[in-house]
């Protein structure tokens, strides 16, 4: 590696003309900044009592107002700063955003008492959004009250049975405004709508792809960085391993990464980080084989938070003993995702606070050094795609989510050496078959939990008393709700099969049907 010179700061950085979201309570305001991104411009979910003021210092190419669960006439129904409108800014309201915007500006919002949920023919879409696309299409309906009269000077440009005004735009004022949610999928083409939004009435340049994200990251991080010593924790998954490497591009040598392996990885996973880092990319790596460690901690332990905390707490211990083996180190390289930025409440410098029992495997904030966080402003596809371009193998690009706390966490019981080798072994059965019946990406998560019990079996002539091993896979879309997936019954046959035959210390396999509440995911 050659010596990494930092660049000058460069002027205006992609995101200072940012499409933003404002948020006005919608279930689907996250959705719509990922519709915006998907359409390759850079958006970000804010605030909607953000003022004029604060709009205009953000220099966004467009505003879209989101849809919200209130009335306009509901008491403490969330409002906008009515100079918004007058910026120029070309802004779309979407559902509950182009209620708020007719009511605002001269239109007439009624309660007709006839609510409109589900799919719903639009008519006409005529005007800017609809360029291009068919005179009739099914969109998305979601509300109560209903837009009656558009905004003064603006034309309707859709309608539905049921509603009058499903549309309407002010192309002077660049003002648009939407009854149904292009941001679903139900609206077959809503992502043209945005993009005509975007493209055509904002004139935002679809720039926002991986390969701009990862320029630009290096280059921020080059500027934050210096010449200063940075180090990075591995933890196998996807997002550690994408901002490690956007580090190493940025500053090369100066980048440590430090795998503590404590010995409930997945089989060959730990294999994996150090062939990949160590031997693919020579990002330079600290293997530490903590395995024996981190197993003596858990002696005797059964208990889940118990054995979380351990294994959190023997985790900092170890990190910190080779962080301190380093020397002067100044940063810290965190894969914090734009929603944990967004879930911790707000996207102008909120430190990341992960779910309190999700932090197992994460590092303690008296570590005193400075935080680098280049996948600040991405969610978790982006993430992916970030990855895919930086040439990291498919596997670990699109590895399920795994815990912390690893296999530990899904033995029931006490963690010995003997359950942690028939558990890794039966979750290794179980990915072989989910990814040769190419299921794997569709699933959220999928493995094997061992409960310590034993039951009563037969094989051979023999009578056998052994474990069970239980099949857990969920469909999700974020992990806060989902469902136990329908997984094909030769599937199910060819898992449990291979299991019972292949791993001695296994007579039985049982499914879990449970869904994500009342169950977890984890189980414990
Ligand atoms: P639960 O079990 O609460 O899990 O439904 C939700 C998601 O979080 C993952 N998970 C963790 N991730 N450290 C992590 O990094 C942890 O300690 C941890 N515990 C659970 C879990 O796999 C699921 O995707």
């Amino acid at each position: 590696m050659g010596q990494v010179v930092p660049l000058p700061v460069r002027e205006p950085q992609r995101e200072e003309h940012p499409v933003l979201v404002l948020d006005l309570g919608g279930q689907y305001a996250q959705l719509i900044a990922r519709r915006v991104r998907d359409a390759r411009v850079y958006s970000e979910l804010v605030p909607h009592t953000l003022s004029a003021a604060e709009v205009r210092r953000r220099k966004p190419r467009a505003l879209i107002l989101s849809g919200g669960p209130a009335s306009v006439y509901s008491e403490g129904a969330p409002r906008i700063d009515a100079e918004l409108y007058r910026l120029g800014i070309p802004t779309l309201g979407i559902c509950y955003g182009a209620q708020l915007m007719a009511l605002d500006l001269g239109g007439e919002v009624a309660r007709t008492g006839v609510s409109e949920f589900g799919k719903t023919e639009l008519d006409g879409g005529s005007g800017a959004l609809f360029n291009g696309l068919p005179d009739a299409q099914t969109v998305w309906m979601s509300h109560r009250d209903t837009v009656t009269a558009p905004p003064a000077g603006a034309t309707v440009t859709g309608r539905s049975a049921s509603t009058p005004v499903a549309a309407f735009e002010d192309s002077e004022r660049r003002l648009y405004g939407v009854q149904f949610h292009p941001e679903v999928v139900h609206t077959p083409y809503g992502q043209d709508v945005l993009k005509n939004f975007l493209y055509g009435i904002a004139d935002a340049p679809p720039a926002w792809t991986p390969a701009a994200v990862i320029e630009e990251q290096v280059e921020r991080i080059r500027e934050q960085v210096g010449s200063a010593r940075v180090i990075c924790g591995l933890s196998g998954g996807v997002d550690s391993a994408v901002a490690a490497l956007l580090v190493y591009k940025a500053v090369g040598d100066q980048l440590t990464c430090v795998f503590v392996d404590h010995g409930f990885m997945r089989e060959n996973e730990a294999e994996q980080v150090a062939e990949t880092f160590g031997g693919h990319f020579r990002v330079p790596l600290v293997h530490v084989q903590a395995q024996e460690r981190f197993l003596a901690r858990l002696e005797g332990i059964d208990e889940p938070e118990e054995k979380r905390r351990r294994i959190g707490e023997e985790f900092i211990r170890v990190f910190e003993e080779e962080a301190r083996k380093l020397g002067a180190v100044k940063y810290l390289v965190q894969g914090t995702l734009y929603s944990d930025v967004i879930e911790s409440g707000g996207t102008d410098g909120v430190a990341a606070k992960i779910k309190s029992h999700h932090n197992v495997g994460g590092l303690p904030e008296q570590m005193d050094m400075e935080l680098v966080e280049p996948l600040r402003l991405l969610f978790k596809d982006e993430v992916r795609r970030v990855g895919e371009e930086l040439g990291m193998p498919e596997r670990m690009v699109w590895r399920q989510p795994f815990p912390g706390p690893g296999l530990a966490i899904r033995i029931i019981g006490e963690v010995t050496r003997e359950r942690l080798e028939i558990l890794r072994a039966a979750d290794a059965v179980l990915q072989d078959e989910v990814r040769r019946a190419g299921l794997y990406r569709d699933l959220w998560q999928s493995f094997a939990v061992l409960p310590a019990i034993k039951s009563v079996g037969v094989q051979g002539d023999e009578r056998t008393y052994a474990y069970p091993i239980v099949i857990r896979a969920v469909t999700s879309e974020d992990a806060m709700t989902a469902d136990w997936a329908r997984l094909p019954y030769d599937l199910l046959e060819s898992i449990s099969s291979r299991i019972i035959n292949e791993i001695p210390g296994i007579n039985r396999v049982a499914l879990d049907i449970s869904s994500k509440p009342p169950a977890t995911i984890e189980w414990e």
